[in-house]
């Protein structure tokens, strides 16, 4: 399969036959990788406090070190087209007691839209053009509630699908944990977590993985140290 795709991925034939670039799919996987006083309103002549308390100071310094949001759970975020990454997605929500939100196309992507060997397929088009951005159809979520948030995908022409930026675009990751995983044929995870962190523009972001249904998923979670 690694073969199959650098090879598909190194030229493709356009609708005006020229010999056109294809999105480089990497060959190359990473087994190894790896990566929020009580003042009332003062009525009395009491002196109004000017000095800050050792515990008043105390108490700052705790706040400035938590997540902004205050979330302390774990989301696991999906998008999968024929299921292998919801596997995937499912495995580490078992493993790490997290809430699930699987993200599916406002239009759903069918067996032809898939057709990696057809240059005018919708999934062809939509990754040799970075700026688009396909609309997502499952209810909207909040993120609140969450500090740590693994963001999974297929690689599609050696990247992120396009949703997938339509997704990190929508929400604010400020103060918390993301880390990106995918499946795929045998390709690495890329350049795909880091595309996805630039589009995001928030968030601590780790460094992802490529998974399959038989990794070591516990163990790759452990050593994430989170
Ligand atoms: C349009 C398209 C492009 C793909 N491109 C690649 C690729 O570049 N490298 C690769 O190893 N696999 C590639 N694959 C295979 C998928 O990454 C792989 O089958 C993945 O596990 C599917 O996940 P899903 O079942 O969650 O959709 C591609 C599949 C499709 C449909």
């Amino acid at each position: 399969m690694v073969f199959l795709f650098a090879l598909v991925a190194c030229s493709g034939a356009s609708s005006n036959g020229e010999t056109q670039t294809a999105p480089a799919a990497s060959a190359e996987v990473k087994e190894s990788d790896s990566q929020q006083d009580g003042s009332s309103e003062t009525t009395s002549d009491a002196p109004q406090k000017t000095e800050t308390s050792e515990a008043d100071k105390q108490e700052t310094t705790e706040k400035a070190s938590e997540p902004e949001t205050g979330g302390t759970k774990t989301l696991v975020v999906y998008f999968s087209a024929t299921g292998t990454t919801k596997g995937v997605a499912e495995q580490i929500a078992s493993v790490t007691g997290a809430d699930i939100y699987e993200i599916t196309a406002a239009q759903t992507y069918t067996a032809d839209d898939l057709n990696w060997n057809d240059s005018e397929s919708r999934t062809t088009k939509e990754q040799n053009d970075k700026s688009v951005r396909p609309a997502i159809g499952s209810d909207t979520t909040s993120l609140d509630d969450y500090s740590v948030i693994f963001i999974g995908y297929p690689i599609w022409w050696g990247e992120e699908p396009r949703i997938m930026d339509t997704f990190v675009e929508s929400y604010d990751f400020s103060g918390k944990t993301v880390i990106p995983f995918c499946t795929s044929g045998g390709s690495g995870i890329g350049s795909s977590g880091t595309n996805l962190e630039a589009n995001a523009g928030s968030g601590n972001w780790l460094e992802g993985k490529r998974l399959s249904g038989s990794s070591d998923i516990a163990g790759w979670v452990d050593g994430l140290g989170l």
